[in-house]
């Protein structure tokens, strides 16, 4: 049984369907990738391992705890993070202000894991007073995979971590996503390199549709023929 499992999720936003029997898991210090074409719902199957999302066939379990009617908060309390694909941070707020947001379940001293995110990226210490809308995009994701980290959560979700950056800033991201996996995290995570993605990942889905086409390691992925073709440009 893997540590988080969303499991034959079918369900969507109205009448209509999005995700059809759609399963997805990760296993703890691992990185599994969701990859696909556009539309192809992959934010869909986020929403849905998040609670976002009514499921109206199929479960999400967390440690063989079935969470499926949790809301997104008892979820994050459960151990889950997630980082949305779009406003994922907020501008008007310093970078601190946004760190300590994110901690906003716990009750504890948060300034061990405060140092944590800091020593994971420390551009962000050198600009924790300024407001996160004025940093690159690069440093945004930063500040909202480290929002995350506060909650010291179990897994990691993270809806396209590298949208909009360099080549080189997506390579130092996925550095830092595969250090943090080493800590005994999960991660799940959509991507649209990948390429790059599968390259880094245990477990890789790809969905079209809202739908399973293809699931294995990433490297099998990377060298099947069929899926470099259809959905790795050859
Ligand atoms: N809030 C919503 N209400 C209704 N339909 C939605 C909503 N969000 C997404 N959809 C639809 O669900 C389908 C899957 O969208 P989703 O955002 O999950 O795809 P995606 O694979 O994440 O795409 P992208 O690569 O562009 O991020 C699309 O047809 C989309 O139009
Ligand atoms: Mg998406």
């Amino acid at each position: 049984m893997s540590y988080l499992i969303g499991e034959a999720m079918t369900g969507g936003y109205g009448a209509a369907d999005i995700l059809h029997d759609c399963t997805i898991a990760v296993e703890k210090g691992q990185i599994a990738v969701i990859v696909g074409p556009n539309g192809a719902g992959k934010s869909t199957a986020m929403k849905a391992v998040f609670g976002m999302l009514p499921l109206r066939k199929g479960a999400v379990k967390l440690g063989g705890r079935d969470i499926t009617t949790l809301s997104p908060q008892d979820r994050v309390r459960a151990g889950m993070g997630f980082v949305p694909q779009t406003s994922n941070v907020f501008t008007t707020m310093t970078v601190l202000e946004n760190l300590e947001m994110g901690a906003f379940i716990r009750d504890d001293d948060i300034r061990p894991t405060l140092e944590q995110v800091f020593h994971l990226f420390p551009i962000l210490k050198e600009k924790r007073h300024q407001p996160a809308g004025e940093l690159s995009g690069g440093q945004r994701q930063q500040v909202a995979v480290g929002r995350a980290l506060m909650t010291q959560p179990k897994v990691l979700m993270l809806d396209e971590p590298t949208a909009g950056v360099s080549p080189i800033v997506m390579d130092e991201l996925f550095d830092r996503i595969l250090e943090v996996a080493k800590t005994g995290i999960a991660i799940l995570m959509v991507e649209q390199n990948a390429r790059q993605a599968l390259n880094i990942a245990d477990k890789g889905y790809v969905l079209v549709q809202g739908a399973n086409r293809f699931t294995d390691t990433g490297a099998a992925l990377l060298a099947n023929p069929e899926v470099r073709a259809s959905f790795l440009g050859g």
